[in-house]
């Protein structure tokens, strides 16, 4: 969703610091974009639609003609549109009625209209179709009223039902003051001697501290320069102790590739290297992971799992359910997270909830993993994000250690949550007495051969091929993504993939399931992709590939069954694992063929249109 940076420092210039904050946020929403800076004795104002090199080239013309310089505080969004088109008008940072603040927002303000009605009958006139101007005149008004700028956030916010991450601006009588509140979504804050920063994501943060402090919901902090004072609602202090964050901004750097996603997609085998890291008891044949929660005594409590996710996580935790059922013994639910909040879910005593999540702020997946909490369930998590809600309100978590994902379609963060869910499947196997200690070490030891077969899969010679299919597919007029058994998610998400970054229609489905629908769909001009491994189903699936071809359908197998191959017109070979492993290695061609097929169609490879990488809102 929206990205959300501020900075107020001692002295110097604090616009290229914005700028580069919304950069690397551009991932959260790119529609529209804009800055508030302290400038002269009140507060300018720089907004447009379009992508953030478009304003910043504008307001750098700008400082470069003498205006706009020595802005000692700022704050900046790029805008993922909710509430009214993105245009100039509707693009943050909005503006009070009496011009006292600036204030930019995450979110959504659900009673907006109903505030919006009582602002107009008391004579305010609004400029933009957006929620979030009914905030500024809000918390304008308070300000107006009297005291400093935390306290009219403090009076305002009660009046506001929905979720937000704000962060307002004012500066009058030579008094700069900079707030920011959290309802919801995601926000986190740090200080220095010389400066002080807010941003929606870390990410933003680390070029000038890696001492992060996350703020929680209800949450209000004012910075000035070395200082941060957070309070709850109320105006009562509470403690929030920073936290180190180990990741490397060069993580976050497209180096030399032309794309986040492919940069990422090459980044795969050492993801998997990292999510392995000192996890792997190889004489044990187990899995060690810190702390009591994953313990055999806690773990031989767990009945059942519940796994919530959305999107690629979903498609995750699909694999999951095969990898727990099928190495633990313990039966697992996969829900939409958006599906299961709103439904009324009966979960059987010793039901472990699991979120798989990559950003761990999602807005769903957290309703949803709360909802099981309520419910009595204990909640683990798979996550990448440090710090990030979800880690902090489950009982344990796996991280899986990718690093930042910013390509808005996630490659690595998927494969690292099936190596987790690898671990967490051997670990409860081992915990309910169904892995045996030979059996694990054989587990681990196939686990460990994973690193070499990506490498071997993402040469240049393996990535050529895999374009040139892409080359010669992509005008074809639909795609279907067939799989069985644990590669039946792994279809699912080569389906996702293509229709994120290409805006092909393609349709994963289980390949059992052709007969009864999708045959229909088959014709000259209609690609299928089967994913075809040497498993038990090896020949039904082969049989699937004979169907298509007979009614005149292209097909490109994606594999290791020589048999499927040898039929399909398009084979990309993927080396030999075993079932259990066999979709780490499938999804890479998937991701690699999405990649081609859309850079061929000259789509926004890394910013794929409507979408927003982190969906903080509903
Ligand atoms: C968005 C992203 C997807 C992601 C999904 C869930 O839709 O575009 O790539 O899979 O959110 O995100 P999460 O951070 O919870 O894994």
């Amino acid at each position: 969703m929206c990205g959300i940076v501020g900075a107020f420092r001692r002295t110097g210039d604090v616009l290229p610091t914005l700028l580069d904050g919304l950069k690397v946020l551009e991932y959260r929403g790119y529609d529209s974009v804009g800055v508030g800076l302290v400038q002269g004795p009140g507060l300018t104002i720089r907004r447009r639609a379009g992508r953030i090199d478009e304003l910043a080239s504008r307001v750098l013309a700008e400082q470069a003609q003498g205006g706009l310089n020595g802005s000692v505080a700022g704050i900046g969004h790029s805008r993922w549109a909710t509430h009214g088109p993105p245009t100039d008008e509707n693009a943050h940072p909005h503006m009070d009625a009496g011009g006292r603040i600036a204030l930019i927002h995450n979110g959504i303000i659900e009673n907006y209209a109903e505030l919006r009605e009582e602002l107009i009958g008391a004579g305010v006139e609004f400029h933009s179709e957006t929620d979030t101007e009914v905030l500024a005149h809000l918390i304008g008004r308070e300000l107006a009223a009297g005291g400093r700028l935390a306290d009219a956030v403090r009076r305002a916010l009660p009046r506001v039902r929905g979720y937000y991450a704000i962060a307002a601006l004012a500066h009058e009588d030579g008094e700069v003051q900079l707030v920011c509140a959290r309802e919801g979504p995601p926000l986190c804050v740090a200080v220095d001697e010389d400066g002080a920063w807010l941003a929606s994501d870390v990410l933003a943060i680390l070029p000038h501290t890696r001492e992060v402090i996350f703020l929680e919901d209800g949450d209000v902090a004012e910075l000035e320069p070395g200082k941060v004072r957070v309070t709850d609602g109320k105006g009562v202090e509470v403690d929030r102790p920073a936290r180190t964050i180990e990741w490397e901004m060069e993580a976050s750097d497209k180096g030399s590739f032309p794309h986040y996603m492919l940069k990422e997609i090459h980044e795969q085998p050492d993801v998997v290297s990292r999510t392995l890291y000192e996890r792997l008891d190889l004489d044990a044949g187990d899995v060690r992971l810190d702390g009591d929660f994953w313990s055999d005594e806690s773990l031989g409590n767990v009945r059942r799992v519940q796994v919530l996710a959305c999107g690629t996580a979903f498609h995750a935790g699909l694999v999951a359910r095969y990898l727990i059922e099928g190495l633990a013994g313990v039966p697992v639910d996969v829900d939409y997270a958006s599906e299961f909040r709103y439904r009324s879910p009966i979960l059987a005593p010793g039901t472990l909830a699991l979120g798989v999540s990559q950003s761990g702020e999602t807005a769903d997946t957290l309703a949803a993993l709360r909802l099981a909490g309520k419910l009595g369930c204990a909640r683990a998590s798979i996550c990448n994000a440090i710090g990030s809600t979800m880690v902090r309100e489950s009982d344990a978590t796996l991280l899986i250690h990718a690093g930042p994902e910013i390509g808005v379609a996630s490659t690595k963060a998927f494969v690292a949550m099936l190596v987790a869910a690898y671990l967490m499947a051997v670990r409860l196997g081992r915990a309910h007495g169904r892995i045996s200690q030979e059996e694990g070490r054989e587990l681990l030891a196939g686990l460990r051969q994973i690193r070499p077969h990506l490498e071997h899969m993402l040469t240049r010679e393996a990535q050529d091929h895999i374009r040139d299919i892409a080359r010669r597919h992509s005008s074809v007029k639909g795609f279907l993504f067939l799989g069985r058994g644990i590669n039946y998610p792994i279809a699912l998400e080569g389906a996702l993939k293509l229709k994120e970054i290409s805006y092909v229609h393609a349709e994963g489905y289980p390949a059992g399931e052709m007969k009864h629908g999708p045959i229909a769909l088959i014709e000259p001009g209609m690609t299928t992709l089967v994913i075809a491994s040497q498993d038990s189903v090896a020949d039904k699936v082969r049989a699937n590939i004979e169907q298509v071809r007979a009614r005149g359908g292209q097909v490109i197998a994606v594999g290791a069954d020589p048999g499927s191959l040898e039929l399909a017109e398009d084979k990309i070979e993927v080396p030999e694992v075993g079932p259990w492993l066999s979709p780490l290695l499938n999804v890479v061609p998937l991701q690699l063929f999405s990649y081609f097929v859309a850079l061929e169609k000259g789509c926004d490879i890394d910013k794929p249109r409507n979408l927003a990488k982190s969906v903080t809102v509903e």
